[in-house]
C-alpha cells in the first residue's frame, strides 16, 4: 500500500466530530481533515458520556469518533465478518481474556466483545495495544478486520489480535445502545 493510499484510507475512517457541549454527533457531516489533530481537547474531555447517531452508518462501514481524546471504532460488521470471528476456536486467541467492561467475567468470544446481543454492532477504542497507533480498518490485514502499519499487529473481525507485537486484543470502551440507532460511550 502506498503512503497515499494509506493517508486516504485513514481519512475515510474519520467521518465525525463531537460538538462540545451538545454531546451528539450526526454521521456523515464532516470529514476528520488531519489524524494528527485527533488530540485530547478540554472541550472533549469534559464530556464524560456522549451520543452517537449510528443510523447512517451502513453495514461493511466504519464510524470512527472522539471521545476522550482517543479515536473509538464504531463497525457495523458484514455477516461474514460475523461468521469469521465466531469460527475461531478461542484458544487459537493470543489474548483469551476479555475487556468488554460492558460483560465483565467473560472471556474474548465474539459475542462477548460486542454490545448487548447486537452482534453487527463492535465498538472498540481505536488504539493499538502495542504502542498506541491507530489501526487501519476497513478489512484490513491478514484476519480481515484491523491492521497496524506501525509495528505489523493484525486484528480480526472481533478486534482480537492475532499476529504481530500487540500484546491485547483492541480494547472496548464502556458503551450501550440508547436507543436502537444511538450508541452512549461512557
Ligand atoms: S503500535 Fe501497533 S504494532 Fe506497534
Amino acid at each position: 500500500m502506498s503512503h497515499a493510499e494509506d493517508h486516504e484510507g485513514t481519512r475515510r475512517d474519520f467521518l465525525y466530530y463531537a460538538t462540545a457541549g451538545a454531546g451528539v454527533v450526526a454521521t456523515g457531516a464532516a470529514v476528520w481533515p488531519l489524524v494528527n489533530q485527533m488530540n485530547p481537547s478540554a472541550d472533549v474531555q469534559a464530556l464524560s458520556s456522549i451520543l452517537v447517531d449510528i443510523s447512517d452508518v451502513d453495514v461493511g462501514t466504519q464510524l470512527t469518533v472522539k471521545y476522550l481524546g482517543k479515536p473509538v471504532f464504531i463497525r457495523h460488521r458484514t455477516q461474514e465478518e460475523i461468521d469469521a470471528a465466531k469460527a475461531v476456536p478461542i484458544d487459537e486467541l493470543i489474548d483469551t481474556t476479555s475487556e468488554n467492561p460492558n460483560k465483565p467475567g467473560t472471556d474474548a468470544s465474539d459475542g462477548n466483545r460486542v454490545i448487548g446481543d447486537r452482534e453487527e454492532w463492535l465498538v472498540m477504542i481505536g488504539v493499538c495495544t502495542h504502542l498506541g497507533c491507530v489501526p487501519i480498518g476497513e478489512g484490513s490485514g491478514d484476519f480481515g478486520g484491523w491492521f497496524c502499519p506501525c509495528h505489523g499487529s493484525h486484528y480480526d473481525t472481533a478486534g482480537r489480535i492475532r499476529k504481530g507485537p500487540a500484546p491485547q486484543n483492541l480494547h472496548i470502551p464502556v458503551a450501550s445502545f440508547s436507543d436502537d440507532t444511538m450508541i452512549k460511550l461512557g
